[in-house]
């Protein structure tokens, strides 16, 4: 692991969940830019002290030279910092597990996509709400038919944490993504990016253009807070994306609703277990995750019995084990299994072009602007 050091968030929901499923095992890291803090950070998840490194680029190629090295490293570090750290891994031939948004520019995943293609190695994202149980559902819905021909996409993602300029304080978290040149951006790169990669999971077809309207809502912030965006997807859909971080009253809104032709579907993060469907003409149905409501791309990602809720915990387990099903793959010259799914570094690069096509389209005046592929 490179981050997740002492007081950081995300380094300790992916070391829960790399284990959740006995598939991999923590033996190294480089858990902070200081050496004290990095060791003391090692020690207390009972790591071997010559594992714990004070910089990244020592561990890439110390673990390299190790016959019992790390097979793959998980980066969460701030934004900056994982196109440099993805890179020393790859050169190292090393897999990655990469959060997102995967780097601050599109020129940096680009480098990333290629430089990962040429080493032949994976590289993986974890946009984790892609591996909900009723997400998979959704998307099997959509791939099925179901809704009939798609029409509108509504997706947002509102919290409330940055309501109040935190960053003044001194707020770890809020510190760095407030600062554009280590996010890259704000609630775009930060909650729009998991708001669109959800969209594009279920929906499953690209966004051809888009118009957004960016705004810095707290004064005296120097990135973006509230986003919203307008899309026209290949096919003819049209859809609206809001990202907040001063949404007061919304803590972790992501909420998705796809309707096309023939019915409707409704899912949010907070009732994770639960996707409402509506046919054409019908009443709502609520299909409930660990029940037979649910489809067999719901029950592949299902854990306990229903009514014991699932959620944030376990879907990014989920992704972690899909991951590993194609590490394992890749170990043993085989094939994973082709229902193992999980966002890669191509997916990673579309995240950051959506990005920079929003900042594009405000910077403009909200014009419409196509979106690259
Ligand atoms: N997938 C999700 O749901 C999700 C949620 C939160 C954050 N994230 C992403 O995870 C990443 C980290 O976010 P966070 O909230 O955990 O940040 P954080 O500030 O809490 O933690 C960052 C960690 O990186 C360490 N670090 C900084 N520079 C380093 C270096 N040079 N070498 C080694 N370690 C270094 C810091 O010491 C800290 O331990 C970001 O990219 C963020 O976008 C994803």
């Amino acid at each position: 692991m490179v981050g997740g050091g002492e007081g950081a968030f995300i380094g300790a929901v992916h070391r829960i969940a790399a284990r959740l499923d006995d598939r991999y095992e923590l033996v190294a890291g480089a858990f902070s830019s200081d050496a004290g803090t990095s060791q003391r950070s090692g020690q207390a998840l009972g790591l071997d002290p010559q594992r714990v490194y004070a910089d990244y680029a020592a561990m890439a190629r110390q673990e390299a030279a190790r016959p019992d090295g790390i097979e793959a490293v998980s980066i969460v570090t701030p934004n900056h910092l994982h196109a440099p750290v993805a890179r020393a891994f790859l050169e190292a031939g090393i897999h990655v597990i990469c959060d997102k948004p995967v780097t601050t520019t599109v020129e940096d995943a680009r480098m990333l996509q290629a430089l990962a293609r040429k080493q032949g190695l994976l590289f993986a994202v974890t946009h984790n709400y892609s591996a909900y149980p009723m997400v998979r559902q959704a998307q099997q819905m959509v791939r099925e038919g179901q809704l009939g021909e798609l029409r509108v996409v509504q997706v947002e993602y509102a919290q409330d944490w940055l309501a109040e300029p935190l960053e003044q304080d001194g707020q770890k978290q809020a510190a760095w993504r407030t600062d554009p040149a280590k996010s890259g951006g704000g609630a775009i790169g930060d909650i729009g990016t998991h708001a669109w990669q959800l969209a594009d999971t279920i929906v499953g077809r690209p966004v051809q253009a888009l118009a957004a309207d960016l705004a810095s809502l707290v004064p005296g912030r120097a990135v973006d807070d509230n986003v919203q965006v307008l899309l026209r997807y290949q096919g003819g859909a049209r859809g609206m994306l809001w990202a907040s971080q001063v949404a007061i009253g919304h803590a972790n809104g992501l909420r998705i609703r796809v309707i096309g032709s023939a019915g409707g579907i409704d899912w949010c993060q907070e009732q994770p277990d639960e996707l409402l469907y509506t046919p054409l003409g019908e009443a709502t149905r609520i299909l409930r995750r660990g029940t037979a409501s649910a489809g067999a791309a719901a029950a592949r990602l299902s854990r306990i019995p229903g009514g014991h809720p699932e959620g944030y915990l376990e879907a990014f387990a989920s992704l972690y084990s899909e991951i590993a099903a194609h590490l394992l793959a890749r170990r043993g010259g085989g094939n994973a299994p082709s229902d193992a799914q999980f966002p890669t570094i191509d997916d990673g690069l579309r995240a950051v072009q959506f990005i920079e096509t929003v900042q594009a389209s405000a910077r403009a005046g909200g014009s419409w602007i196509t979106v690259p592929h």
